[in-house]
């Protein structure tokens, strides 16, 4: 689906790998090792300054923004979700495409496990839980190909999280999604994901099935991050 041919862009050198559809890809490392900048690149808030990016066979250079960033979807540590209601902001993408319709909302809010009466609450007036599944709802109402997901739940408390990550399991499952998420959590790198990306100082340096990454690292680097 998406092929990354010897990218380089700021901490990023020379990479080259490629995502096949439905995997359910983690990212990790060290902090600063490069993940946020990697998952920018899949919907051009970066353009590589060295290499190409093709999905389904095509540079993303070529896309429309706005229709590359329909199909692939992001959910950010942070929910900064738009002043107005739940219901604003979950209208907001489909709308630019004239795919909205108000019923749609109430699936929308049960994929994130929120009562459908959330519609009309104020954004700004719910819990970072409760934010966090209304902007991961206005990243699925553009019904995305792709879903990328950098550290959605580090700003959670633990069973918070949780809830999330019961969201995302049923989801991905259900509509097929090719994911690819930025975690520092290992046991949720372990639930959610099948295959492990190991990123540090802008390399992927290992690659492969995430259990057995988690259980026979292949380098000192991992083998020291897992410990940790
Ligand atoms: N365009 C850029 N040019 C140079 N350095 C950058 C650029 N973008 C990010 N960086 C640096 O690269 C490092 C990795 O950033 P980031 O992708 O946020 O890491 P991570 O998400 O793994 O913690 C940071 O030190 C950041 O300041
Ligand atoms: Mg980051």
């Amino acid at each position: 689906m998406f092929r990354f041919e010897g990218v380089s862009y700021g901490p990023l050198k020379n990479l080259s790998f490629s995502i096949n559809k439905k995997e359910k890809v983690m990212l990790f490392g060290p902090s600063g090792a490069g993940k946020s900048t990697l998952l920018f690149l899949f919907n051009r808030l970066h353009s590589p300054s060295e290499g190409q990016i093709y999905l389904e066979g095509q540079d993303v250079a070529d896309y429309e923004v706005t229709a590359l960033r329909k199909r692939v979807g992001l959910v950010l540590q942070e929910p900064n979700l738009f002043p107005g209601t739940v219901l604003d902001n979950i209208k907001y993408g489909p709308s630019i495409f004239g795919e909205w319709e108000d019923q749609d909302a109430k699936r929308l809010l049960q994929y994130v496990h929120l009562p459908s009466s959330y519609v009309n609450r104020d954004a700004e007036q719910l819990s970072g839980g409760e934010k966090q599944r209304v902007s991961l709802a206005r990243t699925l109402a553009n019904s995305p190909e792709i879903l990328l997901l950098d550290e959605p739940t580090s700003a959670l408390d633990y069973r918070t999280a949780e809830e999330i990550e019961d969201c995302l399991e049923i989801l991905i499952e259900e509509h097929k999604l090719t994911m690819v998420m930025v975690t520092h959590n290992l046991n949720q790198a372990r639930r959610l994901g099948d295959r492990g990306l190991f990123m540090v100082n802008g390399k992927i340096i290992e690659d492969g099935k995430i259990s057995e990454m988690l259980t026979n690292p292949q380098t000192n680097e991992l083998a020291r991050f897992i410990e940790e």
